[in-house]
């Protein structure tokens, strides 16, 4: 054939294929997604610090162990309160000449995913601590610490965020750890990752493959295992032997609070967190943002008040019920 002895003519043909495949099945549909996707009207835009904290993120590898998709399926559930749609990644636009800006979905999830992070994790004090060296809050943790986003100083100034590290994880080094500008960058996009609430009126996609529900009504007798629920919500800040973390967060053993008469003050705290003193961090609303019933309150009651040594009253969904109903109304005002 005439076309293959004659290269200038099979080279243009070529050329000319890939360009019109390339347009067709590659630039057509990115622009027509761009068009069909924009950013959900709550979208925030990062602010300059997440967006340095972006770029930390990125080159500490930290995508290499998050995602950040909650998926259609069940087991993605406790990731997002709805799975992931495309308008959540739509804010796409060029940075400089050569990049777009990155989705950071990753692929494997050797840890947690971070789509709503900034909502169940708000504590700067916990991330700090666990940024440092993970193994201080969670003591099974494979996570690598990140101890070059810190600096040891030995007088501290007023200015100087300092973390509380206890002396056994400083490898005999002296002085008080001081979180760096990185650092302070990085948990600046941690807390920016919430996912984005659906305009009212709109339905989310539905997670598939529900596994069976349990019964957690206490009507048939089963009630809800305190103890799992304390390690999956509480033990990351007061540990597994309710000791806490000196000078971050205070001890659950022998708590005047746990052990205390006031039931008031103790759902309040677990329903709306806490803040009242300056020598701990703050403890977000962990019963609210896990939207914990009056059955799992009181097992997780119960369970703090009959473990590590402390000898408290128990006491009854029904109990708990009433001031939940109470402190939600406070809350509220
Ligand atoms: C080798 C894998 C790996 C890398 C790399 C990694 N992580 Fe993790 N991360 C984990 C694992 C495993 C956990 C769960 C245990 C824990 O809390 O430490 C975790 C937990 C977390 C949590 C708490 C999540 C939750 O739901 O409580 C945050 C926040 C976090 N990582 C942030 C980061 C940041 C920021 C970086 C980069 C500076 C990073 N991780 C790098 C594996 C990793
Ligand atoms: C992100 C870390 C964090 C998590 C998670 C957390 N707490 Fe706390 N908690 C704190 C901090 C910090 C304080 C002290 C706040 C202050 O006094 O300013 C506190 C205080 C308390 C107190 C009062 C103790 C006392 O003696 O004053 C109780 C009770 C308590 N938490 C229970 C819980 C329970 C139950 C859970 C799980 C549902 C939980 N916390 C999860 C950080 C946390």
């Amino acid at each position: 054939m005439k076309l293959f002895d004659n290269h200038k003519k099979l080279f243009s043909t070529a050329t000319l294929f890939f360009v019109g495949l390339t347009i067709l099945v590659a630039i057509m549909p990115a622009i027509r997604n761009q068009d069909n996707n924009q950013p959900l009207p709550g979208a925030q835009e990062l602010s300059p610090e997440a967006v340095k904290g972006k770029a930390l993120f990125v080159a500490n590898g930290c995508v290499a162990c998050h995602t950040q998709q909650v998926r259609n399926v069940d087991m993605d559930k406790m990731w997002g309160s709805r799975p992931s749609l495309a308008a959540d990644y739509a804010d796409i636009h060029r940075i400089d000449v050569w990049r777009n800006t990155a989705t950071l979905m990753g692929t494997e999830r050797t840890g947690p995913d971070l789509t709503d992070i900034g909502n169940r994790q708000p504590s700067k004090d916990w991330n700090l601590v666990h940024l440092y060296n993970p193994r201080i809050v969670v003591k099974e943790s494979i996570m690598p610490a990140y101890p070059w986003l810190f600096a040891i100083k030995k007088e501290p100034s007023k200015s100087d965020i300092v973390v509380n590290v206890p002396a056994q994880y400083l490898n005999g080094q002296e002085g008080k750890v001081v979180a760096t500008k990185e650092a302070m960058y990085l948990i600046a996009y941690l807390q920016s990752l919430k996912q984005t609430k659906l305009p009212d009126g709109t339905t989310a996609p539905a997670f598939l493959y529900k596994r069976e529900e349990k019964k957690v009504t206490g009507a048939s007798g089963a009630e809800p295992d305190g103890k799992a629920i304390f390690t999956a919500n509480c033990q990351s800040c007061h540990q597994a032997n309710g000791e806490g973390l000196p000078g971050a967060f205070p001890p659950l053993k022998g708590s005047p609070v746990v052990l205390g008469d006031d039931l008031e003050k103790y759902v309040d705290i677990i329903m709306n967190g806490y803040d009242a003193r300056a020598e701990f961090g703050v403890m977000p609303p962990v019963g609210t943002n896990m939207q914990f019933t009056e059955h799992e309150v009181a097992a997780l009651i119960n369970y703090e008040r009959t473990s590590w040594g402390n000898n408290g009253k128990k006491v009854t969904p029904e109990e708990v019920k009433k001031i939940i109903d109470f402190v939600k109304l406070k809350a509220a005002k």
